[in-house]
């Protein structure tokens, strides 16, 4: 049982020690918890900026829902950082639902927000808790661009580009591979998901502030077909992204197609560890830590309606930082007031667009927004 109000779970993790990071400069106390008590006390020691000041206990706790229920008893906010989450979050919702604690996640998998949508979400409403997975630069930094542009009223089409520069972490790189390789992506179209088509390969795309085209991928479809299918303004909504070095994203096809090839006949079982193992290949060591001048960010949103349109671009840096602030500001938050909505909800329905947008501006993770409306 915690007699802190936020459980950090996979705080040894490289988003989770950021997330604790933020919730010491809020003033928050926290449990950091996870697997491993040597890796736990070893990030907070070495890896958490200002620690010392910092009010938190560290807690192992075993990745089953009995035990999770146990350890969010008493608090109010369990942020989830330990992901694949379609692989590992149910036993974390679950806890969260039984233990009566708001839950957030820093997914970018749009089949986890879907399973959390139709399986729990009614479920977190009908007990007043926030059910909010993928809190975290990809996407709610776009969501927060979009939200900008239907400032507009009129417009009911969202035509989406995330592109990120910068490594990507162990779980990160896990997450990009098995989703890639075992989901579906789906754009909104007419207010319906229809799946992209597989074999469409990569995509260039105009990007602003550079000449050269960006390639891009569904990247899983995004979060923001979900968060916009029952938004009443919102008819269609396509996504696609990916990282800005060129080399890598021609081999992001590649290495995702040999993938599936090799565990077209494996058991899941099977092929979640063959799949790990290529994402190892790929990465295996932390990342260092962010460096503005190197790690950058970019949304770009054209919103459109019969009549009008309207472009907003948010350029940002630091994009695990934006990730770990908007989750430690997610629970300053609920510890204050309700959410904006209970049940599924991203980030900006829970929170409000401009007020986050508040919050990275006023810790330089992301420019003004640029706005250029038609009318
Ligand atoms: N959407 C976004 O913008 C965004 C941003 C940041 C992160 N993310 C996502 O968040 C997740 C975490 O990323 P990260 O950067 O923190 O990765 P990471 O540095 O590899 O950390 C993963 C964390 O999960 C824990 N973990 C892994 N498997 C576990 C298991 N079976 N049981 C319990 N704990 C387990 C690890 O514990 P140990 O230390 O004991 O191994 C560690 O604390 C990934 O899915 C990533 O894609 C998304």
């Amino acid at each position: 049982m915690s007699d802190k109000p936020v459980v950090v779970y996979g705080a040894s993790g490289y988003t989770g020690r950021l997330v604790c990071e933020y919730l010491r400069e809020y003033g928050v106390p926290f449990v950091a918890a996870g697997r491993n008590e040597d890796r736990l006390n070893e990030s907070m020691s070495s890896h958490v900026a200002g620690i010392e000041t910092a009010d938190y206990e560290v807690t192992v706790v075993d990745h089953d829902v009995e035990a999770l229920t146990e350890l969010f008893k008493g608090a109010k906010v369990v942020l989830n950082t330990v992901g694949p989450f379609s692989k590992w979050g149910p036993p974390v919702v679950e806890a969260a639902l039984a233990a009566g604690v708001h839950y957030t996640d820093t997914t970018g998998e749009q089949d986890w927000l879907i399973t959390c949508d139709e399986k729990w979400g009614e479920a977190f409403a009908d007990k007043g808790l926030l059910l909010s997975p993928g809190i975290a630069q990809m996407y709610t930094t776009g969501e927060i661009a979009a939200q900008v542009a239907l400032e507009k009223p009129g417009l009911d089409t969202l035509d989406i580009a995330v592109f990120w520069g910068g490594s990507p972490t162990i779980a990160s790189t896990q997450t990009i591979l098995v989703n890639a390789a075992t989901s579906t992506a789906h754009y909104l179209e007419q207010n319906q998901l229809v799946a992209f088509d597989a074999a469409a390969g990569l995509v260039p795309l105009v990007v602003p502030g550079q000449h050269e085209l960006a390639l891009s991928l569904p990247w899983g479809g995004t979060s923001h077909p979900i968060w916009f299918r029952r938004d009443p303004r919102v008819a269609n909504v396509k996504a696609q992204g990916g990282v800005f070095n060129t080399a890598l994203m021609h081999g992001v096809p590649q290495i995702v197609a040999a993938a599936l090839e090799a565990t077209k006949d494996m058991s899941e079982e099977d092929r979640d560890a063959a799949l790990t193992a290529t994402a190892a290949q790929v990465m295996n060591q932390m990342p260092p830590r962010e460096n503005p001048r190197v790690n950058k960010s970019l949304d770009s949103v054209h919103a459109s309606g019969p009549l009008g349109r309207a472009h907003c671009v948010i350029h940002g840096n630091s994009n695990y930082k934006q990730t770990g602030l908007l989750q430690a500001y997610a629970a300053y938050s609920l510890l204050q007031a309700p959410p904006k909505r209970v049940g599924f909800a991203s980030g900006c329905q829970a929170f409000g667009h401009r007020e986050l947008l508040g919050v990275l501006r006023t810790f330089g993770l992301v420019s003004e927004p640029v706005l250029t409306v038609q009318d």
